[in-house]
């Protein structure tokens, strides 16, 4: 199960952005996703809250027995959004069960420091430095036409780190999130333009991620009006709360487990792990019971 988590340690860098149209993407593409919110400010819990029932379904954590958090069943892509400034303990937990990090990153020296201390920490684990987690960076906020864009581009050279796409400055982001949208999802008007700045970001995700090129296309979506209280869906059930704002702390947060692998993936067999009693698809991520 492809796992994506969206990392910097710079808070505002565009990782919850990044991370709901991630999750968006793959769901109006048909494919059963789950985004995981590890941050403690529950930013995409708070979206998913959002989002019109009619729109492509993006499933949040679900809660086990014994108070574990898990992928809900038949869930087969992940994306995690994480806080600013995990660093240590909880960035390794995270990364034993991510394929894939993407980094979004501003252009200014202060971000750019931060985003390589960052990188560095991220190196030096077993799982990164071993290729069975890839890094990318992608360049957030960034008017394509501008020397900032080629000096980010020569920082992540220097990281010897992928610069795989540059998303501009644009109130659509700020605007759709508002509702519950991505700019991935039936809106008007279309993003021809933002769009576009996406293709080179998502290609380079599903080739990390070993996803085939042209999955089931998701069923046609009614599009409701955006300013329609009615449509908006039921918020997730309340016992994910307990579990969820604790998560970030981390001290229980233990096993990753996986369901069926891909044929290209290399989990190593302490990820592999499967919780007793799973399901065929996966349970996430277990914690020990509440003392
Ligand atoms: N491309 C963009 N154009 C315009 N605004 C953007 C863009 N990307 C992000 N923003 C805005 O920048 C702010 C920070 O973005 P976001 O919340 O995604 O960052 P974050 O890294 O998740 O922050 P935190 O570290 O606090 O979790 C938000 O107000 C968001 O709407
Ligand atoms: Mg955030």
């Amino acid at each position: 199960m492809p796992v994506i988590a969206v990392i910097n340690r710079k808070g505002g860098s565009g990782k919850s952005t990044l991370a709901t149209h991630l999750a968006a993407w793959l769901a109006n593409q048909g494919i059963a996703v789950m985004l995981g919110d590890v941050d403690r400010q529950q930013s995409t819990r708070t979206w998913l809250k959002r989002r019109p029932a009619p729109l492509a379904p993006i499933a949040g954590w679900s809660v086990g027995q014994k108070n574990t958090l898990k992928a809900p069943p038949g869930i087969t892509h992940v994306v995690l959004d994480t806080p600013g400034g995990m660093h240590g303990f909880e960035l390794s937990k995270v990364i034993m069960s991510t394929d894939v990090v993407l980094m979004p990153v501003c252009n200014s020296l202060f971000d750019r420091e931060s985003a390589g201390q960052c990188l560095q920490e991220l190196r030096a684990m077993p799982r990164v430095a071993s290729g069975r987690c890839r890094l990318a960076v992608i360049g957030m906020r960034l008017d394509a036409r501008t020397r900032a864009v080629d000096t980010l581009r020569e920082w992540a050279s220097s990281h010897t780190v992928p610069f795989i796409g540059v998303l501009r400055e644009t109130q659509a982001y700020v605007r759709s999130l508002d509702s519950g949208f991505t700019l991935f999802d039936p809106h008007k008007p279309l993003q021809t333009a933002d769009i576009a700045q996406w293709e080179p970001i998502l290609e380079w995700t599903r080739q990390a991620c070993g996803m085939q090129a042209n999955p089931t296309p998701a069923p046609e979506l009614v599009t409701p009006a955006v300013s329609e209280p009615s449509k908006v869906a039921a918020p997730r059930a309340n016992s994910l709360m307990p579990a969820q704002e604790s998560l970030v702390h981390g001290s229980r947060l233990t096993v990753f487990a996986h369901g069926p692998k891909p044929a290209n993936e290399d989990h190593s067999p302490a990820l592999s792990v499967r919780a007793a009693g799973s399901q065929a698809l996966p349970q996430f991520l277990l914690r020990k019971p509440a003392a």
